[in-house]
């Protein structure tokens, strides 16, 4: 039975010899209660605070009991600063990250042999994106941009406040974020009705038109400029067209091949401002350019090339 156990302005240190190299961590200005800790069955309590690595802020505090085994945690860690693939995020968390800020937000609890838990983790930074917007300017020789997207809404509540202070500096003329599935579309449409955007970069093809139903008619109502990428579904679609003629109509829209019929069928939405097809051939990439001539599709068209099912 250790009864109630204070600690103030302590340090405490890990180290963990069996990662290469080494890992060492320390936890200082430790301080808190640890309540009623014993081997029986009573509840213990545990409530601390400190920083780790004399830097980011933990704080963790809940009760505990080994038999019947009980547990209601939380706790935070704010600003655990990480190099590139640490033993901490591979060994601790499980997954390696590219430098960046660490902040986990959890819950847990344990009872009647139930675990329910909620956990949150930031693993990106303001920092972060400083250094790869210089790194940016440094790769394409240039002190601006015309457009700088969030790419896949990735910790978009920090990053697109900084893509605007620099639109606000004259370093871009334009802002936007893009996603490329569907999970990522009510995120997107609640980013489009929340926030002032230039662009959106979304996917829009014949066979994943989802964004049609509320984010594509949303953008076009205030005035968002709409990219579409993955408009063959990644060279998907092209095999599944393998054996299957265009349709009869293919001629009065201008169109030869399946290539210029998808990304028709993109560009025809009255939203869409752009495609961005991807290729790696001249041959192809004329015959993309090719679906930029002749007339659009109509919704007629257009459905009937959803229904095919592909
Ligand atoms: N979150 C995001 O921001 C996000 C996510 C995904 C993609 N994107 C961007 O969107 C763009 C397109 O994406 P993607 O490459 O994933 O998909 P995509 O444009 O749907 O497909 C590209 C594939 O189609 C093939 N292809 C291109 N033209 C062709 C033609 N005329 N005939 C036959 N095959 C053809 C290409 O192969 P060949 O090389 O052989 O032509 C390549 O394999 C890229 O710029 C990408 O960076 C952005």
């Amino acid at each position: 039975m250790l009864g109630r156990v204070s600690v103030e302005e302590s340090r405490l240190a890990h180290r963990d010899n069996t990662l290469t190299p080494d890992f060492d961590v320390t936890l200082e200005q430790w301080s808190g209660v640890m309540e009623n800790f014993d081997t029986g069955s009573g509840r213990a309590r545990l409530e601390t605070s400190g920083r780790v690595n004399g830097q980011a802020r933990l704080r963790a505090q809940g009760d505990l009991a080994v038999s019947p085994l009980y547990l209601d945690l939380t706790g935070q860690l704010d600003g655990y600063g990480m190099e590139t693939l640490t033993p901490f995020t591979t060994r601790y968390l499980g997954f390696g990250v590219e430098r960046g800020r660490l902040d986990v937000d959890t819950e847990v609890s344990i009872e009647d042999g139930q675990l329910d838990s909620t956990t949150k983790i930031a693993a990106d930074s303001r920092a972060e994106a400083e250094r790869q917007w210089a790194e940016s300017l440094k790769a394409l020789r240039t002190d601006k941009v015309e457009l700088l997207q969030v790419h896949n809404l990735r910790d978009w509540k920090t990053q697109l406040p900084y893509a605007r202070e620099l639109k606000e500096q004259g370093k871009t003329k334009y802002v936007g974020v893009t996603h490329y599935l569907d999970r990522g579309l009510d995120e997107m449409e609640r980013i489009l009705r929340s926030e002032p955007l230039d662009f959106i970069q979304i996917h829009y093809s014949i066979n994943a038109p989802a964004a049609a139903e509320t984010v594509l008619p949303l953008a076009r109502d205030k005035g968002v400029a709409v990219l579409i990428n993955r408009a063959f579904d990644d060279g998907k679609l092209f095999g599944r067209v393998k054996d299957k003629p265009l349709p009869g109509w293919a001629p009065e829209v201008g169109v030869e091949s399946w290539a210029q019929m998808f990304l028709k069928f993109a560009i025809s939405h009255p939203a869409v401002t752009s495609v961005i097809p991807a290729t790696s051939k001249p041959k192809h990439q004329r015959d993309n350019l090719q679906a930029g001539y002749g007339p659009l599709l109509s919704e007629a068209q257009t459905r009937e090339l959803i229904a095919m099912d592909l």
